[in-house]
């Protein structure tokens, strides 16, 4: 038999049952494998009068198994018995009123069931029924025994049923249940922490249709949140204009333009209060003294200089609401990063700051996908995060933000 799981690649056994809310598992079977996962398919009989197996065999690269006896059958790539051995999490979505009955008593009389009683994988479980059958003692008693096994249930949302009716009952979404397999299989060591996170550039206009920014893509921010989100963190993002989407699982986004709305932005959220404040943000410094309304004409007289003046500086303006929260800038630098990274973390009183380089190459700092940075603070050696796509870099990140503020 092929090994279904690694490190990199978790495998994942998504197993379905007879309901129309099937139709959205052939969703979530293509989001889990377009992320990399390695997803078997597994369904009851009645699963199969609402999804082909052809159909979950083709998104997924594996054969669905539809019964206990697939090893015996050409083409099977592995049994439900061996299945159960290596995957990393079992979801069942959509999982009906009868399925759950049957799970709670232990029965494994098809391949899902087979597969649930055996496995010592990560479980999940989206129920999909009318709001009667949700509400009925005897499911509430199921999903009580499940949870008791340790089952994760994603429970169902209301809204339009296919029978017409509407209530509780409906299947979560598939990128709400992709969103709660990534998150049972990252360790939530950062749950309990509030943090603010800020990306992307400042705008700072000249008249409606010119503006003074960066090259700021807000990648590195956003990659930040998503993590810090992934990790169990209550994340508000605070972010100027980015062109990549913002991450899914965030309590909070705010959408800025200048430099002083991100102050503002900054500071309404550090008065709501925080654990930690991460400014990777690149905030204009300069602004134009005068701003025009109407668009300036090339005919409209002298266009030789440009009057500016100094925007606040976020950092050292919000001092005073930052005592007793951990904070974390970033120097973005085009030369001498160790020592201006380190001037910026005593002026600007940081506890971390992470300095890249800017501008000498294309896989480091504004709009690359990869960064390399230097985690300074003070006391400690310099900490030299290789290249690796930002992501990583983040997590690399979080983890000395963890460990800060478990030690202080
Ligand atoms: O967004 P990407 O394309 O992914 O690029 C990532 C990045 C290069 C923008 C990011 O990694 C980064 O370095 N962000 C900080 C950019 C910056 O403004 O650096 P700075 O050295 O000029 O500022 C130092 C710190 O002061 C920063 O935390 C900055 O957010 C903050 N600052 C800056 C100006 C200002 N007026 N107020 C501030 O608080």
């Amino acid at each position: 038999m092929k090994s279904p799981s690694d490190k990199q690649h978790p495998s994942i056994a998504l197993g379905i049952s007879g309901s129309i809310a099937a139709y959205k598992s052939l969703y979530l079977a293509r989001l889990l494998v377009e992320d990399g996962y390695r997803v078997h398919a597994l369904l009851t009989r009645s699963a199969r009068q609402f999804v082909t197996p052809l159909s979950l065999s083709v998104l997924t690269g594996h054969r669905a198994i539809t019964n206990l006896w697939t090893a015996s059958e050409a083409g099977a790539d592995v049994s439900h018995v061996e299945l159960a051995h290596a995957i990393d999490l079992l979801i069942i979505a959509p999982a009906t009123a009868d399925l759950l009955t049957r799970l709670a008593q232990g029965e494994a009389s098809d391949p899902v069931s087979s597969v649930a009683l055996s496995t010592q994988a990560i479980k999940l479980l989206a129920p999909a029924m009318e709001p009667a059958m949700w509400n009925a003692d005897t499911t509430r008693a199921s999903i009580e025994a499940l949870q008791t096994k340790g089952w994760q249930i994603i429970a169902p949302t209301e809204g339009f049923l296919a029978s017409g009716r509407s209530g509780v009952g409906r299947m979560s979404e598939p990128s709400d249940l992709f969103d709660a397999v990534k998150r049972a299989l990252t360790p939530q060591d950062l749950a309990g922490i509030d943090l603010i996170v800020t990306a992307g550039p400042t705008r700072e206009h000249i008249d409606p249709a010119r503006y003074i920014s960066n090259p700021s893509s807000g990648k590195m921010g956003l990659a930040l949140a998503q993590r810090a989100a992934a990790r169990g963190a209550k994340v508000t993002l605070i972010h100027g204009p980015v062109s990549s989407p913002i991450p899914r699982g965030l309590y909070k986004t705010v959408a800025i333009k200048s430099t002083y709305d991100l102050l503002t932005a900054c500071e309404t959220a550090l008065k709501a209060g925080t654990d930690g404040f991460v400014m990777a943000a690149a905030p204009a410094d300069f602004r134009p003294a005068v701003t025009s309304t109407q668009k300036t004409k090339k005919s409209d007289g002298d266009k030789s200089t440009l009057a500016l003046e100094s925007n606040p500086d976020i950092l050292k303006t919000l001092l005073p609401l930052r005592r007793g929260v951990l904070t974390v800038g970033f120097a973005a630098e085009s030369q001498d990063l160790e020592r201006y990274a380190t001037q910026k973390l005593q002026n600007k009183a940081l506890d971390l700051i992470v300095g890249n380089y800017v501008g000498s190459s294309s896989q480091t700092g504004f709009a690359s996908d990869t960064n390399e940075v230097w985690i300074y603070s003070r006391g400690s050696e310099a900490l030299h995060i290789p290249l690796a796509p930002k992501a990583e870099v983040a997590d690399q990140i979080l983890n000395c933000l963890a460990e800060k503020l478990r030690r202080d």
